[in-house]
């Protein structure tokens, strides 16, 4: 089993449910508020981790009780946090999310998430090994992502990027990329900036995914299930990929067919990194 590096977010996600989203100017009524530890970063990194992947996280909390709670779930578990760092002036990330109908709206402050240096990069990759997983997304400052998706590919890793939220600032570190998971708005977004040597995963929803590369294409829909909450599913898909990647099982359509069933699995509970499921769970599914 390689190890996954994971270089991402970590927010705290306020959610609360209504039936109704309101237009500007208006209040509506909701409900069902819960706080939870989210960030695509650390949502990817426990899908992983459920899983049975061996994971180590980079990220920056604020001095705050949402980053002290985000770093004791990342260690809960499993995941390693030895790069977990505070910063003083500036508090952890928030999403305030709201849920209508199994649709999200996020609004996002990505606090101390943009406080990543080079030196941090640098500490964290330093024993990684050729062959080893390095995940990230878009939710830290965008120099020190490009950075480290130019310093995992020089050290022989197998680089993945989830491009969320779409940035086109990324473009110039897409050649640093094996493996690009957007979803369909962010590719929408990127398509431009995207080589023919980057194999390519969209994710669709309950529509599935849709896999390009040079060698294959192929596609399946996502399986039917009683959707309760759709937030972190495609973070779920990412992480879940990076635990096959990490286990040496090959790209193919029975793996990513096997990934979709785990971010379906995921969509069925309420939460971003807590509604991801074990192994144990997805074999009983
Ligand atoms: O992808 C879902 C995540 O996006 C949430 O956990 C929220 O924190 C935002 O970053």
């Amino acid at each position: 089993m390689r190890t996954i590096y994971v270089l991402g977010s970590l927010n705290a996600d306020l959610a609360i449910t209504t039936d109704k989203f309101p237009v500007e100017g208006e209040t509506v009524n909701g409900s069902g508020f819960k706080v939870g530890c989210g960030g695509k970063g650390l949502n990817q990194a426990i899908a992983a981790a459920k899983l049975g992947g061996k994971v180590k996280f980079c990220g920056k909390i604020g001095k705050d009780s949402f980053g002290k709670e985000m770093k004791n779930w990342l260690k809960i578990n499993k995941v390693n946090t030895w790069h977990v760092k505070t910063v003083n002036d500036t508090a952890s990330g928030v999403a305030e999310i709201i849920l209508n109908n199994n649709n999200n709206r996020i609004v996002l402050d990505l606090g101390a998430n943009l406080k990543i240096s080079i030196k941090d990069i640098d500490a964290f990759l330093l024993r990684a090994r050729k062959g080893d997983i390095f995940v990230t997304q878009l939710e830290n400052n965008i120099s020190a992502i490009a950075y480290a998706l130019k310093v995992a590919k020089e050290k022989g890793m197998i680089t993945v990027l989830n491009p969320a939220p779409a940035n086109v600032e990324i473009k110039q570190a897409l050649n640093f990329v094996d493996y690009l998971i957007p979803n369909e708005t962010e590719y929408e977004i990127l398509k431009d900036y995207i080589s023919k040597d980057t194999n390519l995963i969209v994710t669709k929803g309950e529509n599935g995914y849709e896999y390009i590369s040079k060698r294959a294409c192929f596609s399946e829909i996502a399986p039917k299930v009683k959707v309760v909450d759709t937030t972190g599913a495609g973070d779920c898909f990412v992480g879940a990929f990076a635990y096959m990647l990490a286990s040496g099982k090959p790209v193919d359509k029975g793996t990513l067919d096997l990934v979709t069933k785990i971010a379906s699995i995921s969509t069925t509970r309420f939460g971003s990194s807590i509604s991801s499921p074990t192994m144990e769970e997805v074999d009983k599914f």
